[in-house]
């Protein structure tokens, strides 16, 4: 339980950050984790490496799972940010500088069964159907910054496609303290595919 108690007190001191997810997405997203038992995690767009330290914890409760992270360092001047390397020792792979285009199209199908992406914001929606195809059956897939039209427009069509193709979601848009963002959206899918 410490690695759980350490990110909560992680989350407590770094409050919400202006290119961070909510604090409560990130509960959600551990809670999750904890509770899936995933084995391959994909985390697309390390960010403030805020949910990157707390899948690591989470994976560290779960005593199973490993995870790999994809970043193109493009909101960090294309320079890798020291913390990263600390991520590596703790046994995350890292793989940057790396396009998301190109990871999602060169990976094999069936990869992942627990994916957060928040990296690309202009294209991502181009490629949701590989995200699927890599994705395990039963999988998690949480989408990121899914409910802004006027500024995300790839990203808002992505619920429009998981209502097309039948899959179970929920789209958490609501915000009910003063120092959230929530309605940037978190799009909640579950790989039900034959
Ligand atoms: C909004 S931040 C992610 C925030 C993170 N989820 C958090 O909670 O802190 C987006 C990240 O994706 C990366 N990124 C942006 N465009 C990308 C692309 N085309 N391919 C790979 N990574 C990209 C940025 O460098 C940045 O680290």
């Amino acid at each position: 339980m410490n690695n759980l108690k350490s990110y909560l007190d992680l989350l407590d001191r770094a409050g919400q950050q202006d290119v961070g997810m909510d604090t409560c997405h990130y509960l959600h997203i551990i809670g999750s984790l904890v509770a899936k038992k995933p084995q391959q995690v994909l985390e697309v767009g390390v960010g403030t490496a805020l949910l990157t330290v707390g899948l690591v914890m989470a994976l560290r409760y779960n005593q199973c799972g490993v995870l790999t992270c994809v970043d193109n360092w493009a909101d960090w001047q294309g320079v890798e940010p020291p913390e990263i390397a600390s991520l590596r020792e703790a046994g995350v792979t890292v793989l940057a500088p790396v396009e998301e285009r190109q990871f999602i199209a060169e990976c094999p199908s069936g990869m992942y069964d627990f994916v957060v992406s928040d990296g690309d914001h202009k294209d991502s929606g181009s490629w949701v159907d590989d995200y699927f195809r890599i994705t395990k059956p039963d999988g998690f897939i949480y989408f990121h910054d899914t409910n802004n039209h006027d500024r995300f427009p790839s990203l808002s069509c992505i619920e429009e496609r998981v209502k097309e193709l039948g899959l179970p979601y929920f789209h958490f848009t609501q915000s009910s303290r003063a120092d959230e963002r929530c309605e940037r959206g978190l799009l909640f899918v579950v790989n039900k595919k034959a």
